[in-house]
């Protein structure tokens, strides 16, 4: 085979690099870092976020923005029921409905029924709060699912990549950086590459598109499963456009799920989560000590790709090979058909087949 059958240009990122996915659910925050009757300022997608919680509980989601002149609601009064903007009090209700315009006379415009601040989609689930700042939203899906262990995760922890959205996902997803990039005595060494085949199946979750890692026996020289399973489980991952990984491991007796989600904050800052799931009693008591090698990973990963970046500002012309890169062709390829098909207002369709998957690492 030569080179050129081995990369062929309408599977690299040409044409959708930097591009984002509006009409997706990005993590925004754990849920309980948001108390009932507070609101937090997000940014996602470029976009500012007001996230609240309601008096009663209810997690809602608006533009940050006052429309009188545009200063940050999030930085106002909120009873639970209404937020105030600190400028002039205007107020809107959690779905952005504007319930009172101070300054106004009752013959003057506009009166709050002609003023709207815009809301967008918020779910909570498993313990996380998703965002959906698209414009599409009633073809919105539900938030990603996580196969549950309890609402509540037992770790989650965030790291900024200062880098686009694609670069975060490819980075993190590439299966053969392991060995060079988290080099440790807790994780993997050099010598310790073999070769693994994979296999690997389309997903489609209520359109929302991506692909399967088989279940398989987890990595002989995968020592963090020793570390929080104590022992060596069967371990499936799925990918669901555009950036999140969902892990699940079980021993059987023990089971883990990981999920990473990474969150474009702007072109230029991707906020990448790590929340963990177990139902390891030892595991608990582990707590910092995970949390510290778990921010160790993530920080490799951040470096790793961060020179990446620093290359790819010289424009130089890559590759993506096969079989070690296919999953980020996979990952372009499947970013072109959803931007695709919302441009033709169909269904997305997946256009990768079950196959396996031979690399070393
Ligand atoms: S800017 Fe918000 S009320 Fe005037
Ligand atoms: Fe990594």
């Amino acid at each position: 085979m030569n080179l050129s059958e081995q990369t062929s240009a309408e599977e690299t990122d040409r044409g959708v690099a930097g591009q984002w996915l509006r009409n997706a659910w990005y993590y925004a925050m754990p849920a309980h870092n948001l108390k009932p009757r507070s609101t937090v300022h997000r940014t996602i997608l470029g976009e500012p976020v007001l996230i609240g919680r309601d008096a009663a509980g209810e997690v809602f989601a608006l533009r940050d923005t006052c429309p009188h002149r545009g200063t940050l609601l999030s930085r106002g009064v909120f009873d639970g029921h209404e937020v105030e903007c600190p400028y002039h009090g205007w107020r809107f209700d959690t779905a952005g409905r504007c319930t009172a315009i101070p300054s106004q006379a009752a013959h003057q415009r506009p009166q709050p029924s002609d003023v709207r601040a815009e809301a967008f989609l918020a779910d909570e689930r498993h313990g996380n709060i998703w965002i959906h700042v698209g414009r599409n939203r009633t073809a919105a899906g539900p938030a990603p699912e996580v196969p549950i262990l309890g609402d509540r995760p037992q770790l989650h922890l965030s790291m900024v990549f200062e880098c686009d959205l694609d670069l975060a996902v490819v980075g993190l997803m590439d299966p053969a950086h392991g060995a060079f990039v988290h080099r440790s005595a807790l994780w993997r060494s050099k010598a310790s590459i073999h070769e693994k085949t994979k296999s690997f199946s389309p997903v489609d979750r209520d359109g929302t598109l991506g692909w399967r890692m088989d279940r398989h026996a987890a990595s002989r020289n995968s020592r963090a499963y020793q570390l929080l399973l104590g022992g060596r489980p069967e371990t499936e991952i799925t990918y669901l456009m555009p950036s999140v990984r969902i892990e699940h491991a079980t021993t059987g007796r023990y089971t883990y799920c990981g999920l990473t989600a990474c969150t474009p904050l702007d072109a230029k800052r991707t906020e990448v989560h790590h929340v963990m799931y177990w139902d390891v009693p030892l595991a608990s008591l582990l707590k910092p000590l995970i949390r510290r090698v778990a921010w160790n990973f993530l920080d490799q990963d951040r470096r790793a790709v961060l020179m990446m970046r620093d290359g790819l500002a010289f424009d130089p012309p890559t590759m993506l090979i096969r079989d070690a890169d296919t999953q980020a062709r996979w990952y372009f390829r499947l970013k072109r058909e959803v931007l695709a098909a919302e441009a033709a207002n169909r269904r997305p369709q997946n256009p990768i087949t079950s196959m396996t998957l031979t690399w070393r690492s």
